[in-house]
């Protein structure tokens, strides 16, 4: 067989797009994947299944919580716990056959198994079963991503002691649920399982939830979660745990170094992830990953030679969408085009009730940075659609440099801050001044004036406060 201009192992976001742009621009592309379908963490147990239960169980929020304040008596809902996990799996089973659709237009040719670097310009790939297949590769684009980190003094067991993906399917609700890391997946996971009607309690390490957050924004987020009924622990430390019988005991050093239990049915540990790069045969390569198990590339992504690297493998936020970006500029780079990734402009959300969203450097980060900065703020509560919504929680921060008024970070906790940090980091992409944003015309009433106004009070202007 002629050598693929392109072998990609892992066809999570970051390797079947590339594939796809490689393939859009005329490479013949190889795509390997141990899964039997494309999609990676992302689609199958990470963003899109957990967005999915985060949507069905804030409508059950709202319809217990909030339908009384707009006049609407609704009887006791009735939650059918196995009918909601099936939706999930229908949204996730929808996508996972539109990426292979998307896979088969272009002509990337799919081999399932496990795949590993055999020298350079190979890869062999161990199928689940048969004898295991050669590939010869031009370039070679390392995508397999990350596995969920596991603490020491509380393995995983897949039961009593789990990871996110266990925790985005258990059958059912658990009375007591313990979660270890108010991250991403912590706070995600503990708002699904704490509105279907789990006790929550959140046991973070730092002293606040959210800590890559700016302060603020992590302040509001946090007052509005325990206001939901989320028990937070910061500045927790857990020692270790030991099943009871029907349940589990964490034993937990508080932060004045004082050692308790708490006694809880299952624990969900989200301290972060691991890349996953076990099996790859680095060495084979010349490669050798760094203390965090991550790959060392250069600002071309080039671990060594003609093999590459990309998403959660590499230093950077474990963010599907920056792997994305990875993976067309990987694409690009090698059609011999200008691939780049503007690191500056990478929002991240977490997608609780407020959302929390941001791009940028946080308030702190710019001042560490020796930036003077400039700061504009405008709450929900001053919003009139966001008051029409019932949904006031939280605030848009500015920040930006106080000498060119250009945008440093941009920061919303609140309701669709998910879809509303994209204005701002389309203003960062284009080097936006806070300005730019408070001249610019905005649909009233909605949530982005929100933005504007925040723009307008970074000169002290703004209408509404
Ligand atoms: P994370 O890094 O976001 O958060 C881990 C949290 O655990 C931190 O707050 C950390 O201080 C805390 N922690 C660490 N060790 C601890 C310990 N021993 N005891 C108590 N707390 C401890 O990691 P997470 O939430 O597991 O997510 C993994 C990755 O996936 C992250 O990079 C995240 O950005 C990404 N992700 C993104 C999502 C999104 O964009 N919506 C959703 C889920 C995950």
């Amino acid at each position: 067989m002629a050598a693929a201009d392109l072998v990609i192992i892992g066809a999570g976001p970051g390797g079947y797009v590339a594939a796809i742009r490689a393939a859009q621009l005329g490479l013949a592309v190889e795509l390997v994947e141990k899964d039997a379908a494309a999609g990676g963490t992302c689609l199958h147990v990470g963003c899109i299944p957990s967005k999915a239960l985060l949507e069905s169980t804030e409508l059950l929020r709202r319809i217990r919580h909030e339908a009384g304040e707009h006049g609407l008596r609704v009887p006791a809902v009735d939650v059918d716990l196995a009918a909601l996990m099936a939706r999930k799996g229908r949204v996730v089973e929808e996508l996972a056959r539109g990426i292979g659709a998307l896979l088969k237009k272009h002509r990337v040719r799919v081999h399932r198994g496990r795949g590993r670097l055999d020298g350079p310009g190979r890869v062999v790939v161990a199928p689940p079963e048969g004898p295991e297949v050669l590939l010869e590769a031009r370039n070679v684009l390392l995508a397999t991503g990350s596995e969920p980190q596991a603490l020491p003094a509380l393995p995983f067991d897949g039961d009593r002691v789990v990871s996110s993906s266990e925790a985005l399917s258990f059958s059912a609700v658990p009375p007591r649920l313990a979660v270890v890391g108010a991250g991403a997946v912590g706070l995600e996971l503990a708002s699904v399982w704490s509105r279907l009607g789990a006790a929550v309690v959140v046991l973070e390490l730092l002293p606040r939830i959210a800590p890559f957050a700016d302060e603020e924004a992590s302040r509001e987020l946090h007052r509005a979660l325990r206001r939901q009924g989320l028990e937070f622990r910061l500045g927790a430390t857990v020692l270790g745990g030991e099943g009871t019988g029907d349940g589990f005991r964490l034993a937990v050093e508080d932060d004045k170094g004082r050692a308790g239990e708490l006694p809880v049915d299952r624990v969900l540990v989200a301290v972060g992830r691991r890349p996953l790069t076990r099996g790859l045969a680095l060495e084979s390569a010349g490669i050798t990953p760094d203390p965090h198990g991550r790959i060392p590339v250069d600002a071309s992504f080039r671990a060594a030679g003609s093999v590459y690297a990309i998403g959660d493998l590499v230093e950077g936020p474990m963010l599907a969408h920056r792997a994305e970006e990875e993976g067309l500029a990987v694409a690009e780079l090698l059609a011999g085009k200008p691939g780049l990734v503007n690191r500056d402009a990478l929002p991240s959300v977490v997608y609780t009730s407020p959302e929390l969203a941001q791009v940028g450097l946080t308030e702190a980060q710019a001042r560490d940075a020796g930036r003077e900065v400039k700061v504009g703020r405008f709450p929900f509560r001053a919003s009139g659609r966001a008051r029409a919504l019932g949904d006031v929680a939280g605030l848009v921060k500015i920040v930006a440099d106080a000498s060119t008024d250009r945008l440093l970070g941009v920061h919303v906790v609140g309701p669709h801050a998910s879809e509303l940090i994209a204005e701002a980091t389309l203003g960062m992409e284009y080097r936006a001044a806070a300005e730019d944003l408070a001249r610019t015309c905005h649909a009233h009433p909605t949530l982005s004036e929100a933005i504007r106004e925040a723009a307008m009070d970074v000169a002290g202007r703004a209408i509404h406060t």
